[in-house]
């Protein structure tokens, strides 16, 4: 019985996505795209001095009226924040705020990928939270800096 268990599961982890949802609660997400990154890939490879462009499509359960963007690297299980130079969601990345319940939409946005950034593991925790600082979008993209 266990033996199937483990079966299945592994076989489910073998078709699985390259990013982990952690509290969508807010939305329902249906596709994630990295630059660079195939769906199946156990971490995508964010090239440094590149600019790698994130895709979230997703569709908020109940009307929205404004988004923040909120970006941890997770290293070795530590958070660290990571400061965007456009942090209000509405702005520039492709959402038309205010959002619509049961409407799907494409969050869109172009990260710049330093050179001073070190060559690390990490796992980018990207959240899309709306006006009650509630996640409509919370996903963990496993990474590798290089
Ligand atoms: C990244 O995008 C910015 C703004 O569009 C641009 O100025 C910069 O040259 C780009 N960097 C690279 C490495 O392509
Ligand atoms: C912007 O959003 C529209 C509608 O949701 C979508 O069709 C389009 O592909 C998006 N553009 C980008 C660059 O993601």
């Amino acid at each position: 019985m266990l033996f199937f268990v483990v079966l299945t599961v592994l076989a489910a982890s073998a078709n699985a996505k390259f990013y982990r949802d952690c509290g969508s609660a807010e939305a329902t997400v249906q596709n994630v795209e990295v630059s660079g990154c195939a769906e199946d890939a156990k971490e995508c490879i964010l090239k440094r001095n590149t600019n790698a462009t994130f895709s979230i499509e997703f569709t908020p359960i109940s009307n929205v009226k404004e988004v923040q963007t909120i970006v941890h690297g997770v290293i070795m299980n530590l958070p660290v924040p990571f400061p965007l130079p456009q942090p209000d969601a509405c702005k520039d990345n492709n959402l038309t705020c205010p959002l619509q319940a049961g409407k799907p939409v494409k969050y869109h946005t172009t990260m710049p990928i330093l050179k001073s950034y070190p060559k690390v593991r990490v796992d980018v925790k990207w959240e899309l939270k709306d006006e009650n600082s509630e996640d409509l979008v919370c996903i963990l993209i496993p990474a590798r800096l290089q």
